[in-house]
């Protein structure tokens, strides 16, 4: 099929490459001419295991192109894709500003085009254009495309929703081995062409659903919410069990060897975030408010998810009485996960703020997201190329995100370098008592806080 995508950031960039890559023409276009120019140079925007390589293969093939020209993308695909972010507004509701305008554009593109489709050559556009929505939208927004595209012109087109569950640091594998597809489609016949387009994927058997539009624009909230649920739960009773002296990490052992809980998503740490999460969580509160149907459930989970973050720079506030002044910290990983160099609501950029605002100085190190951070953060803090080096002379190491080369360290090089033998470790890597023996006071997340007996003040 010839493809369009809206939007070229992740979900746009790897559908794209992987529909491109299985034989389709796909057209991936945005609006940022820089982010356009460097994929054209071979530069891949995001860092995603696998993506660099899938990109470059199916650019020079010429099956994956990359533009910003607007009409010849629209004019020329049988099913253009929606992909732009669909961000929380200030109160919490989903802003459809960027697809409510790709939508107006896209209708614009059909209008003026000579096919009786909106396609580039009258014979050979047969069948309307299939537009797909595949950001996370409020359930309704696909019928305010249809609207927005029909005040624009009166040609046939069809609409579906197609919403996307790759995880960033992963999606390639997700994109190409989904646990299912779900279609929402206007018609039959759309339903049939876009499961047609996606079967390659599922030969192993995993399930492509087509269902009505408005499930579809539900199916991938409820999955999210459900995720984040899981995560706020688990800091809850991690919480808890600071508070009683349990250990939040043989409560997890117990609870999770029961089957209909499993032990995916249970992990107590300094909460989601990342670019999906928090927004659809606030969308979905907000979709249940519009319809006086409260969703009390997920407006906790979302506060939860707020507090656990300062519940864990209160331990470091403790730690120092609030006094930082001349202290530095070292910060092991500053994207939202592991394998990603998403910074976007990442837990490192609410605890650095903290440590800046009183005045400590901060040295950071991630394998991959330093240059995405240096935007959040400029020069306000400095970085290391190593892990190591980030501990020069440091008051404590602070662990923010979960990357496998922070397993196992060498404790004794660390200690040697860090001016006061300290670690908060916002994700539960190591044992206490391992920590401990060699030295360091280790606070860590639903376990109780240790110093060794011979710990010095700092
Ligand atoms: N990132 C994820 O892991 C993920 C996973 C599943 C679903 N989603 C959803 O997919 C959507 C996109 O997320 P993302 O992370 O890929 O966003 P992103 O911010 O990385 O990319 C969006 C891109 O759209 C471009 N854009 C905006 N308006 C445009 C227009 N009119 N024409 C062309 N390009 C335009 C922007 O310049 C940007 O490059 C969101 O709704 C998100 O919730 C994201």
């Amino acid at each position: 099929m010839k493809l369009t995508m809206v939007g070229t950031g992740y979900v746009g960039l790897v559908t794209g490459t992987c529909l491109a890559n299985i034989g389709n023409h796909v057209a991936c276009l945005d609006v940022d001419q820089a982010k356009i120019d460097g994929l054209n140079h071979g530069q891949v925007p995001i860092y995603e295991p696998g993506l660099d390589e899938l990109v470059i293969r199916n650019h020079k093939s010429g099956r994956l192109s990359f533009t910003t020209d607007i009409t010849a993308a629209y004019q020329s695909a049988e099913a253009i894709f929606i992909c732009v972010g669909t961000p929380s507004q200030a109160d919490g509701h989903a802003d459809l500003k960027y697809v409510m305008a790709a939508a107006e554009q896209i209708g614009k593109a059909i209008e003026a085009a000579p096919g009786q489709h909106g396609g580039l050559d009258p014979s050979d556009d047969d069948l309307p254009k299939i537009i797909v929505v595949k950001s996370t939208v409020p359930v309704g927004t696909n019928a305010r495309v249809r609207a927005m595209i029909q005040s624009q012109t009166n040609k046939p087109f069809r609409m579906a929703s197609n919403p996307e569950f790759l995880k960033e640091g992963a999606a390639i594998n997700d994109f190409n081995k989904p646990d299912r597809v779900v279609i929402g489609a206007e018609d039959k016949q759309t339903g049939e062409r876009l499961h047609e387009l996606y079967e390659t994927f599922v030969r192993q058997g995993n399930p492509i659903y087509v269902m009505d539009i408005p499930s579809a624009e539900m199916v991938k909230y409820a999955s999210n919410c459900m995720l984040a649920t899981k995560i706020s739960f688990i800091n809850e009773v991690a919480a808890l069990c600071e508070a009683f002296g349990a250990d939040i990490e043989q409560v997890r052992l117990g609870m999770c060897a029961d089957k209909r809980i499993g032990n995916q998503f249970l992990y107590p740490g300094l909460g989601f975030g990342g670019s999906c999460f928090p927004k659809d969580v606030l969308a979905s509160v907000n979709m249940g408010q519009v319809t006086i149907t409260p969703a009390d459930l997920l407006r906790a989970v979302y506060e939860v998810n707020q507090r656990t973050r300062y519940r864990f720079i209160s331990k470091i506030d403790q730690h120092y009485e609030s006094n930082y002044a001349n202290r530095k910290f070292a910060i092991w990983g500053l994207a939202f996960k592991p394998r990603t160099d998403d910074m976007r609501q990442a837990p490192s950029v609410t605890i650095i703020e903290h440590l800046l605002d009183n005045r400590a100085e901060v040295v950071a190190y991630d394998p991959v997201a330093s240059e995405a951070a240096q935007r959040t953060f400029g020069n306000r803090i400095t970085y290391t190329d190593e892990a190591i080096d980030a501990l020069d002379g440091v008051d404590a190491l602070i662990i923010c995100t979960e990357w496998d080369e922070f397993r196992h360290p060498d404790f004794d090089e660390m200690r040697n370098r860090m001016k006061h033998p300290v670690i908060f470790d916002g994700r539960n890597l190591y044992r206490p008592t391992q920590v401990v023996e060699q030295g360091f006071a280790y606070y860590s997340v639903g376990r109780r806080a240790i110093r060794p007996s011979a710990q010095p003040q700092t």
